[in-house]
């Protein structure tokens, strides 16, 4: 692994000297996701990982079909939207789905060009460009799809003043759990179903412009018992980081294959949300009720400060307390990273988040891959999907 890992140029500027960024994007500007009871998962967005009551659109705004309350936490921005009419496509998706991620919305400076552009290149079209106004000024939307059903929205909100989106009222609430330390989306990863890695790379490169900075494949990857592929795609400044996963075959059930089924399709796996302080927001977060995957055993632990290498005496922190709050530990050429990761956060075993403090390390963690992914058969099995 560490071979790959050294021949890869982080520099992305580098990587893209020479080429013309056709979709020049400004960062994520919010993710939205459909679920069954909007109302009780703001509740608990606010509650357990400390978002803030941001914005809100519903039967109160003149909507008549669905329920939208927006969370924020510094850059952060979830959208969680509920239908309220059995006809409506948000209670297909969710009757398919569960509880998922529908909209990852990219803010740009031109959403029509940023449109034609991609859809030029063989973008499928979700939703023409739309300009949408209030008393704030105005936002202009467009939509494409990416994988599974999943939609990149471009958002132009540069003649915007307004809070969130037009049609959005402020959201004040007398409940406001105070926020834990997460600050911006750090990357955010697609799985896709059997063979369907390389031709979502594809779709990438050629539709968006991305470009591929890592790859992980399934001897990399893998345990006794399962594996899966993954490559890192991203846009031109670096802002934008998806990782896109493949099951790959091995003796028993891979993690992959068990998302893709219980989803039913292609779908976001999961959303690294960065912190400056992991220790205080992952000791915040286990407070408030947040289920983490279980620790790697105590030799995982033991091989820390041989896994940091160079960067031993950089580390801060101290190993007995993240060893107390199973944060994982991982290094490459230029820093180091502490991550870790959720349990799914609905029943069914889809979506989940990651925790991310990185210390100048570019990588994604694949010195855990290892002792993740046998933390997460470990769950697979107590469900019976291993
Ligand atoms: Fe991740």
């Amino acid at each position: 692994m560490a071979k790959d890992i050294k021949n890869v140029e982080y520099g992305l500027e580098k990587i893209f000297e020479g080429a013309q960024d056709f979709l020049p994007l400004l960062g994520t500007d919010y993710v939205e996701f459909y679920v069954g009871n909007a109302k009780q998962s703001a509740h608990f967005y606010k509650t357990a990982f400390g978002f803030q009551s941001h914005a809100y659109a519903g039967l109160e705004t003149g909507l008549r079909d669905r329920t939208s309350y927006v969370l924020k936490q510094d850059k952060i921005r979830i959208v969680l939207t509920t239908a309220l009419t059995s006809d409506s496509p948000i209670g297909e998706h969710v009757k398919k789905h569960g509880d998922g991620v529908k909209i990852i919305a990219l803010w740009v400076e031109d959403a029509r060009t940023s449109f034609e552009e991609t859809v030029k290149r063989g973008a499928k079209v979700y939703m023409e460009p739309t300009v949408e106004t209030d008393e704030h000024g105005e936002v202009i939307r467009a939509g494409i799809y990416t994988y599974g059903e999943t939609v990149h929205m471009f958002v132009e909100r540069k003649n915007y003043k307004g809070d969130f989106l037009p049609g959005f009222k402020a959201w004040n609430s007398d409940y406001n759990p105070s926020p834990v330390g997460l600050k911006f989306i750090d990357h955010m990863v697609g799985n896709v179903g059997w063979n369907q890695m390389n031709e979502t790379v594809k779709w990438y490169e050629d539709v968006m412009g991305f470009v591929n900075f890592l790859s992980f494949d399934d001897k990399q990857i893998t345990t006794e018992y399962s594996a899966l592929m993954s490559k890192v795609m991203s846009n031109g400044n670096g802002r934008i980081k998806f990782p896109i996963n493949e099951p790959a075959e091995g003796k028993k059930k891979s993690q992959i294959e068990e998302y893709i089924d219980f989803y039913e399709g292609a779908g976001v796996q999961h959303l690294a949300l960065a912190t400056d302080d992991i220790i205080k927001t992952v000791a915040e977060l286990k407070a408030r009720g947040v289920e983490f995957l279980p620790p790697p055993p105590q030799a995982y632990y033991d091989e820390i400060p041989n896994r940091l290498g160079v960067h031993r005496d950089m580390m801060k922190e101290d190993i007995n307390e993240l060893q107390r709050l199973s944060i994982l530990v991982d290094a490459d050429e230029e820093g180091y990273l502490l991550q870790i990761f959720t349990k799914p956060v609905e029943d069914r075993p889809t979506l989940f988040f990651e925790i991310i403090q990185r210390m100048g390390a570019k990588g994604f963690g694949a010195g855990n891959f290892k002792a993740l992914f046998e933390s997460i058969e470990r769950e697979q099995a107590l469900r019976g999907t291993l």
